[in-house]
């Protein structure tokens, strides 16, 4: 699976070509969930679902915004799928794998329906990055973090990013 990130990821920035703020955002979320997995242990094939939904996860923004003229959640998840599977469909990687891919990106807005530790850890990489580029309070962030995460890398991250105060 080695040679596959570089060029998944050079894939998914050509679909976002000319949305630099899309881009390091994915960037980014693929990054978080790789050190995540990585350092919870995830077997090989597990983290390879994990880095490859997050680097697919947000895909469905453009139809979503070209067929229901929404960015909204909702949308996104089930318009995520379908596109993925066409990106996934050169890298042939078997139906299994693809599915569960493709079951991830479309509950990534969901938090009620953890279902395993990939699916959390996707959660928890997305929100790191959107706590920041929603400009949440560092306290606000802390807050949102402390409700959701459930994995030891996820809170020692968060509390990376935004530590208790010390006074
Ligand atoms: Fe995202």
């Amino acid at each position: 699976m080695s040679v596959f990130y570089p060029d998944l990821l050079t894939a998914m920035m050509l679909y976002d070509a000319g949305d630099p703020k899309r881009i390091q955002h994915m960037l980014k979320v693929f990054t978080y969930a790789s050190l995540i997995g990585e350092k919870e242990g995830l077997a090989p094939r597990d983290l390879d679902i994990l880095k490859t939904a997050a680097a697919l996860h947000d895909i469905g923004i453009h139809n979503a915004e070209k067929l229901h003229g929404s960015s909204a959640g909702k949308w996104q998840e089930l318009e995520g799928p379908p596109v993925a599977r066409e990106i996934l469909e050169p890298f042939g990687l078997g139906e299994e794998f693809v599915s569960r891919v493709c079951f991830l990106i479309g509950h990534h807005h969901t938090c009620d329906a953890v279902d395993g530790t990939d699916y959390q850890i996707l959660l928890e990489a997305d929100m790191l990055v959107n706590l920041y580029e929603d400009g949440l309070s560092p306290e606000a962030a802390r807050r949102a973090g402390e409700k959701l995460f459930r994995t030891e890398t996820g809170r020692e991250f968060l509390d990376a990013l935004y530590p208790e105060p010390t006074e």
